[in-house]
């Protein structure tokens, strides 16, 4: 069997939106082997979809397709550690492991370029797919279904508590909140705001991270689509964490935390239990290797 490991990823870190990711080390594994019918199942018993509406295996199909080669079934089994639709890249997730899983399966006629190009293209925006693939720190451009990105390796000074919700956000729902079009001045705040922070977060220079992860392009319209939203973000920041955002289309919040600050995330669990028991810390790091595929 074919067995793939994707990293959750966290996109936009509040300025870069459609445009900046990284890759947390949560994971999600995927078994997976060609099959005369489609087989698929989960091994904690997560509600996911088991016919050919399946995101894995629509996208395995596809890398069948292009490459001309018949998939009769595929026999799928989802080991899910990502939460799903809360912002963390569970989708990305699917969408990354269909289009690996099918070409280690058809003997890696794609390269990785071709991956990037064809997750993004897939998913519609390369912020989740890029770090996913790549794992890190990365900023992506999606292009005439082209990819262009870079990872940079970040400072290894701040760690990542996700706060995380017991509700679902739509992706569809969160992106159809956002305005069709925005002032001048909310381009350049955004522009100059994400600059900033992927300088800061490389060369370690903390102070710059809770102006640099502003916005004002999507999280002022999504936060009223999550209940608590805003004061899970001032709470993680009266804390002491450098910043805080939402977690690509959420309803995840992150926290950006000096990892000098030790006693972060014990203060953070004891403050969340008593005040936001419907919200869940959680301690990640960047996650440096990105999807891996082995064979069995
Ligand atoms: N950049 C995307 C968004 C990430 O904010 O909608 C979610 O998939």
């Amino acid at each position: 069997m074919i067995q793939v490991r994707v990293p959750a990823t966290s996109a936009n870190m509040g300025s870069g939106y459609d445009s900046i990711g990284i890759a947390l080390n949560l994971y999600n594994t995927f078994y997976m082997e060609e099959s005369d019918t489609i087989d698929i199942s989960s091994t904690h018993g997560d509600d996911v979809p088991t016919d050919e509406s399946n995101l894995i295996y629509q996208c395995a199909k596809k890398i069948y397709d292009i490459c001309g080669k018949p998939l009769h079934g595929l026999k799928i089994v989802e080991d899910c550690a990502i939460p799903q639709t809360r912002g963390l890249g569970s989708s990305s997730a699917c969408t990354v492991a269909g289009i690996i899983g099918a070409n280690a399966m058809l003997g890696n006629p794609l390269d990785q370029q071709n991956i990037l190009d064809l997750a993004a293209t897939i998913e519609g925006h390369p912020d989740n797919s890029t770090p996913a693939i790549l794992g890190g720190f990365c900023a992506a451009l999606l292009e005439y279904g082209k990819v262009w990105s870079v990872r940079v390796p970040i400072a290894d000074k701040v760690d990542f508590v996700a706060f995380i919700p017991n509700f679902e956000l739509s992706t569809e729902k969160a992106r159809a909140a956002i305005p069709k079009t925005i002032p001048h001045h909310d381009a350049v705040f955004n522009l100059s705001r994400a600059a900033l922070l992927a300088g800061s977060l490389v060369t370690g220079d903390l102070k710059n991270i809770g102006v640099a992860v502003g916005d004002c392009l999507h999280q002022p319209y999504r936060f009223k689509l999550i209940p608590q939203g805003e004061e899970v973000v001032k709470s993680a920041q009266g804390l002491g964490a450098l910043g805080a955002f939402i977690s690509g289309a959420g309803p995840t919040i992150i926290a950006v935390v000096d990892k000098a600050d030790r006693t972060y995330f014990s203060r953070a669990q004891m403050y969340f239990a008593e005040r936001f028991p419907n919200w869940t810390p959680m301690l990640l790091d960047c996650d440096e290797v990105g999807a891996v595929v082995t064979q069995e």
